[in-house]
Parts: C-alpha cells; sequence; structure tokens
C-alpha cells in the first residue's frame, strides 16, 4: 500500500488564526476527536508570547487535558527557549521550531532577521533534541512573502540547508500565504532536491481557490510523500496578510484514497471534528 504522511495542524496554525478564542474544552475535543479520525499526528498548540498569539495562551492546559492515543505523536510549534520548556513541562513528542526564506516576514512573524531567528533557533534545536524530542522546522514562504514578493528558489535552498545544519530531523517547507502553483512548487523543489531529498521534506500548503491539491499532485509526482492539512481548512497566519486557510484534511484525504494513497485518516470524521470546532467559535460559545 502507498502511504502517506498526515500532519494535522487545525489545532495550531487553524485556531491560531480565528478570531475568536475557543475554549479550552472545545480544544480538547477537537484533538481528541481528530486522534479518533485517525490522525497520528497532531500539532495541538504553539508556545508563543500570549500578545503575539493570544488563541493559542492556553496551549498548556490543552496539552494536559488531552487524553492521548498510544502511537498518536502529540507536537507543538516553539520559537524560543522558553517556548520549547513549557512544551517539554507539557510532555510533548515532538516540537516544531520556524524561520523564514524571507526577510520581511522573519522580520514581522518573529522580530529578528533571518539570521538572528537562526542564531535563536540553534540552542532549541539542541536541547530538544538532548530531551529526546523530534525537531520539525518549518521554513515559511517558500513560494512567496507577504512583504518581498515571489522568492527565489535558490533563497530557499539556503535556508533550508541552514535549518537543516542546526540538527533539525525534518524540513517543513511552508507556502505560508498559498501562492504556489504545480511549476512553482516544481521550481522549488529543483532548487531544494541540492540540499535534501523532496522524499525527507514535509509540505505545508495554505490553499487559495483549490490551488494546493494541484500542488500536492505534483509534490507526490517529485516523491514527496508528507503533507500538512488541516480539518475543513481551518486558519491563516496572523502575520501574513491575507494568508488563506491551510489545505482541508479531508479534500487531501479524499484525493489521496482516490488515487490509490493511504492515510489512516477518516475523512468525513476529521470534517465533522472540524465543523464541530468551528461552531464553538460560530454559536458565540467562545470568549473573542
Ligand atoms: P519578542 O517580542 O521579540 O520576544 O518576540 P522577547 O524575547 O522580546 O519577549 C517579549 C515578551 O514575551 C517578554 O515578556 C518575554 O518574557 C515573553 P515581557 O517582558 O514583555 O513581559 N516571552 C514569552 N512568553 C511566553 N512564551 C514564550 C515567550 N518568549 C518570550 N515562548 C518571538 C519574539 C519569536 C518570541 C515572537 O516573535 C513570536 O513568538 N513570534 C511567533 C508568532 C507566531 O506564533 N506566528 C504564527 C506561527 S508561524 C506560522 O504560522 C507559519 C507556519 O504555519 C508555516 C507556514 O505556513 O509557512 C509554521
Ligand atoms: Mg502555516
Amino acid at each position: 500500500m502507498k502511504r502517506i504522511r498526515i500532519t494535522e495542524v487545525g489545532p495550531r496554525d487553524g485556531l491560531q488564526n480565528e478570531k475568536a478564542i475557543v475554549p479550552v474544552a472545545a480544544k480538547v475535543a477537537f484533538v481528541e476527536a481528530l486522534s479518533a479520525a485517525g490522525c497520528s499526528e497532531i500539532e495541538v498548540t504553539s508556545f508563543v508570547p500570549p500578545k503575539w498569539v493570544p488563541q493559542l495562551a492556553d496551549g498548556a492546559q490543552v496539552l494536559r487535558a488531552i487524553t492521548r492515543r498510544p502511537g498518536v505523536i502529540y507536537s507543538a510549534l516553539v520559537p524560543n527557549e522558553r517556548g520549547l520548556e513549557g512544551a517539554l513541562a507539557c510532555g510533548v513528542d515532538a516540537v516544531a521550531v520556524f524561520a523564514a526564506a524571507s526577510e520581511g516576514f522573519s522580520r514581522r512573524n518573529t522580530n529578528g532577521s533571518i539570521d538572528e531567528v537562526l542564531a535563536r533557533l540553534a540552542p532549541v534545536i539542541r536541547t530538544a533534541k538532548a530531551s529526546g524530542v523530534r525537531v520539525r522546522g518549518y521554513l515559511s514562504c517558500v513560494i512567496a512573502c507577504p512583504f518581498d514578493g515571489p522568492i527565489d528558489p535558490s533563497a530557499v535552498a539556503r535556508c533550508s540547508a541552514r535549518l537543516l545544519d542546526l540538527g533539525i530531523d525534518e524540513l517543513d517547507l511552508g507556502d505560508t500565504i498559498g501562492a504556489g502553483t504545480p511549476d512553482s512548487v516544481e521550481a522549488m523543489y529543483a532548487a531544494v532536491a541540492s540540499v535534501v531529498d523532496p522524499a525527507a521534506t514535509i509540505l505545508h500548503l495554505h490553499d487559495t481557490r483549490g490551488a494546493a491539491l494541484r500542488c500536492v499532485e505534483r509534490a507526490l509526482s517529485l516523491g514527496v510523500r508528507s503533507f500538512d492539512s488541516a480539518a475543513t481548512g481551518l486558519g491563516g497566519c496572523p502575520y501574513a496578510p491575507g494568508a488563506p486557510g491551510n489545505l482541508a484534511t479531508e479534500f487531501l484525504v479524499r484525493a489521496l484514497d482516490a488515487g490509490g494513497w493511504h492515510t489512516g485518516i477518516d475523512a468525513d470524521a476529521v470534517a465533522l471534528a472540524g465543523s464541530q470546532v468551528r461552531a464553538a467559535f460560530d454559536s458565540g460559545q467562545a470568549d473573542g
């Protein structure tokens, strides 16, 4: 069976961008519904300053409250050593650090240049690995930046190499603003392939008018076997103006099922989990 690995990022990348602040209980129910739907990797939350992302200020409470399913990897996004400490104290299985291929987004999203952010991440990656947790390294704006415009694939390759040199276990390439087309994704991978096998990377697509699935199809032809997505296409990025939601997990799973790929995920159950968490902010149960 041809297997594809999907990381469900709705609880983090999805909820970080919603105006409403979803209550802890609804977040916990969301994560538990996702694991029951067959999601085997779930990015649960982030440990960033609450003034940057108030939507996820309760990450520790959520991580402590969820009933964990054996075999499922529960992870958190961390920007610095303080965030890492918070995540480790909650017993995460993996962490994700993040840098950008563009200076404009690096400054707006992480308050530092690319060089400064990579220097900040070096001890985070070292400590995480010494603590025995897996480290994912996101690189944002691999196709285009909301501030700097189109990004040269060679810049993506250079930043990828630097993140890999810092010791990340896996590179996650983010099309933060959903600018990708099959051809631009292929051009990006042509450059990145000089530093890492595409099969060892993860592709993280935000979705503009259905383009993400066409990018997935091209990426599959290039050997990519790991993707990120969010139930019902939740999300965006609060520091990337106009960033569309993530590729919807149920669309991704259905497209992969139709192509004979195996994901282990029940698309209908994921869609239901996403609509239930949306009800928590649509119905006014949320605070924000
Ligand atoms: P900064 O403001 O320069 O940080 O932010 P600082 O070190 O000067 O600290 C400022 C205050 O925050 C201090 O408190 C610190 O103690 C506190 P104060 O003295 O003002 O009371 N602080 C913390 N509190 C809680 N947890 C922490 C923490 N660290 C410091 N971890 C920083 C720099 C990098 C921390 C900030 O810019 C940041 O966290 N940015 C992240 C914003 C974010 O979460 N963006 C969305 C996620 S990235 C994304 O969505 C893209 C992705 O999906 C891939 C893609 O699509 O491409 C991953
Ligand atoms: Mg994202």
